[in-house]
């Protein structure tokens, strides 16, 4: 069994450092297997950092969190050569005339982690968390194909040792996984940063496996001085067997500095990870140490972040969405054009003034530009290139979908089919919504299925989606779905019948009801009897809601095809109410107090914070203002709101100094206590 694992550990390094196959996939995958079943032959055997350990396979029922022995800081950020130059004469400054050098780094986009290795054995990996304490994610970690689970011996190597680095999913794997999942009608994963994250925090490490996820290595902590520089300090990582990108070079100048900058600025894109600038550090330890630290970022180092990519195509054609509240939307057909590591065929044109501001024509010359979301978005027009062939775009003025002549409410953006009842894209983005994530999660049933089964007829609306589980034998019979696949559709159907009455509500997809005024209104009505009976005025007054929304909710009920739908989901057992007590506010800790929540929190969703926060007596406010108590700064949140915050002057906090205002700190808010699941009285309704 040794012997086996050793064979394959070098396999692994000669394949991810050196690009070398000794032998080929399936003699690899067979010497695996070998020991795999040795392994379970002779599980008092089995080693921890077995190469069997990267297919995964144990489950981590929940993280522990641990404090790191080095805080793990964040960098400051510039976007300019001005703020680069600037830097420069900080360091100058601060070194006093001292000679020095610098590191430039490719910053990769995806997730840092903190990793142990005890006498060469990789003993843990923490996720970055809130800087100070993170998530052990070890066995996670020990999927990760490039990283080793033991390090080449090499003398001096300290025998306690944390090695940092950039977790990532390379773009390759990005879209496989993708065009896999679009296969199978599964959600997709929105960048490769994000799917990084998501697949680290999975508790079936042999999910993490499927995920493929990479890394590289870019700074090494251990107790005392073992190296002089950072460029040492690569080096030694890169012998002990460690991946370290090869694109990082010592720059002796600002001037060197700037040229890689350049450099990098389109060479990244044949990287097979997504990066979204370059780090530049101070190459010397000890002159690291004399610049030393503000309170969240290191003096010595700095990120600089390349703007958002962009590049020019010919607008072929503009087409027209049309979506759940029958707004039409323009969407521009583009010559394909590289951009950002993708090709880029489709941009958003917002709406018919974007148009017209552009002064766009069909044929047209294009800027696109594409951020660090996946729509890409056409930023203008190069009239010098306007071929005379180019056509005015005409905006339609019936509905594309089904002809019903479009309407412009007033002081709105978007022209609107108003054929609620009978224009096939609204109807199937109702039910999309209906079964989303955020609103009835019901699992099986995705977007690409729900489209599928409207164009057969199945589900004319919501309420049908409850009578599928009448039509099983029908349903085995379709292409592609199969007894298991309609089984678990049917099961998620019946689960989502527990849902919270506020999921309903958002879900019924009544405008300008989002998920928070679906809550307040559930919180405040508890009952979607009480909500229908409620005249528009006294729905105005409950905070968040307002009159336009009021009146929006009132004139949907009133509607008898609403109203027969009301009827048809409370007959099908859906949760028209709140049950058990109001809850009782947890505590009166942040009453008072309002809090933005910006970025990806460690610990709790969004929505859990949301709920936490409100559950304290605290409010969730839309923007930043000089009134707004916190800003809750997460991972990557947009400097445009830090900047935002530091000139109103509002505090900016962690999600752990947010936890720590809570007394009996970290509880996530339940559910109304008795849970949601019970049945629940028949209410007439109208
Ligand atoms: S050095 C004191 N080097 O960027 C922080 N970070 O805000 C030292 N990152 O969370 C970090 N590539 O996850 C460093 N070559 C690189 C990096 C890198 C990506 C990430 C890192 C950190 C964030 C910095």
């Amino acid at each position: 069994m040794q012997a086996l694992a050793e064979r394959l550990h070098h396999l692994n390094y000669q394949y991810y450092q050196n690009d070398v196959s000794e032998v080929t996939d399936q003699d690899f995958d067979r010497l695996l297997a070998e020991l795999a079943a040795l392994e379970t032959a002779h599980p008092a055997l089995a080693q921890p950092n077995s190469p069997t350990q990267r297919v995964g396979g144990s489950i981590t029922k929940q993280f522990a969190t641990v404090p790191h022995r080095y805080p793990m800081l964040s960098l400051g950020n510039t976007y300019s050569e001005d703020d680069l130059r600037e830097f420069d004469e900080r360091v100058q400054k601060g070194l006093e005339g001292a000679p020095y050098a610098y590191v430039c780094e490719l910053k990769f986009d995806g997730v840092a982690m903190s990793l142990r290795y005890e006498n060469g054995q990789l003993t843990q990996g923490v996720t970055r968390g809130d800087g100070t304490k993170g998530d052990v994610v070890t066995a996670n970690v020990r999927t990760i194909r490039n990283l080793p689970l033991h390090l080449r011996p090499v003398p001096n190597q300290p025998p306690d040792l944390e090695v940092r680095g950039e977790v990532f999913m390379p773009l390759v794997v990005f879209a496989e996984l993708n065009a896999e999942r679009e296969a199978n009608n599964e959600a997709l994963l929105a960048n490769p940063r994000n799917a990084a994250s998501g697949a680290l925090k999975l508790q079936d490490s042999a999910q993490v496996a499927a995920r493929r996820l990479s890394l590289f290595a870019y700074s090494l902590l251990a107790p005392g001085r073992t190296f002089g520089s950072h460029s040492e300090t690569l080096e030694a990582l890169t012998a002990y067997g460690l991946p370290v990108s090869d694109t990082w070079r010592r720059c002796t100048s600002l001037a060197d500095v700037l040229a890689f900058v350049h450099e990098w600025e389109r060479k990244r894109f044949t990287l097979p990870v997504a990066t979204d600038g370059i780090v530049i550090k101070v190459d010397n330890l000890r002159q690291q140490d004399q610049l030393g630290f503000t309170a969240k970022s290191p003096r010595w180092a700095i990120a600089y972040k390349y703007p958002a990519e962009a590049g020019r195509t010919r607008l072929l054609a503009v087409e027209y969405n049309v979506g759940r509240t029958g707004a039409v939307v323009p969407v521009a057909i583009l010559a394909p054009v590289p951009l950002a590591g993708t090709v880029v065929k489709r941009a958003t044109l917002h709406n018919a003034n974007q148009i017209e501001a552009l002064g766009l024509r069909v044929g047209d010359l294009v800027l696109v530009e594409k951020g660090g979301e996946i729509i890409p978005k056409i930023t203008g027009v190069v009239l010098a290139e306007r071929p005379v062939e180019a056509v005015p775009i005409v905006y339609p003025t019936a509905c594309p979908a089904c002809g019903t002549a479009l309407l412009r409410p007033e002081g709105e953006v978007h022209f609107r089919c108003p054929n609620e009842r009978g224009c096939p894209p609204q109807l199937k983005a109702r039910l999309e919504h209906y079964v989303s994530r955020k609103a009835l999660n019901i699992d099986g049933l995705g977007a690409e299925t729900v489209g599928r089964f409207f164009d057969l007829g199945l589900l004319p609306t919501v309420a049908d989606i409850y009578t599928l589980s009448t039509r099983r034998a029908e349903l085995v019979t379709l292409e592609r779905m199969g007894e298991k696949s309609i089984d678990n559709l049917l099961a998620g159907i019946e689960k989502s019948k527990a849902a919270s009455f506020d999921k309903v509500l958002f879900g019924l997809g009544i405008r300008h009801v989002g998920e928070t005024v679906a809550r307040k209104l559930a919180a405040h009505y508890r009952s979607i009897a009480a909500l229908a009976a409620a005249p528009a005025a006294e729905m105005a007054a409950v905070p968040e809601v307002g009159g336009i929304i009021a009146e929006g909710v009132a004139v949907w009920f009133r509607e008898p095809e609403n109203q027969r739908l009301i009827e048809r989901l409370q007959a099908a057992g859906v949760q028209l109410a709140l049950t058990g007590e109001a809850p009782a506010l947890a505590s009166k800790a942040l009453t008072g107090k309002s809090f933005v929540l910006s970025g990806v929190f460690e610990h709790h969703s969004r929505e859990e914070l949301q709920r936490l926060i409100e559950s304290h007596g605290g409010k969730i406010s839309g923007s930043i203002s000089k009134k707004l108590s916190y800003l809750v700064a997460g991972e990557n949140m947009g400097p445009a709101k830090r900047e935002k915050a530091v000139a109103m002057k509002v505090p900016i906090i962690t999600e752990a100094d947010l936890l720590a205002l809570l007394p009996g700190h970290g509880s996530p808010a339940g559910e109304a206590p008795g849970g949601s699941a019970q049945p629940q009285p028949q209410l007439s309704l109208f």
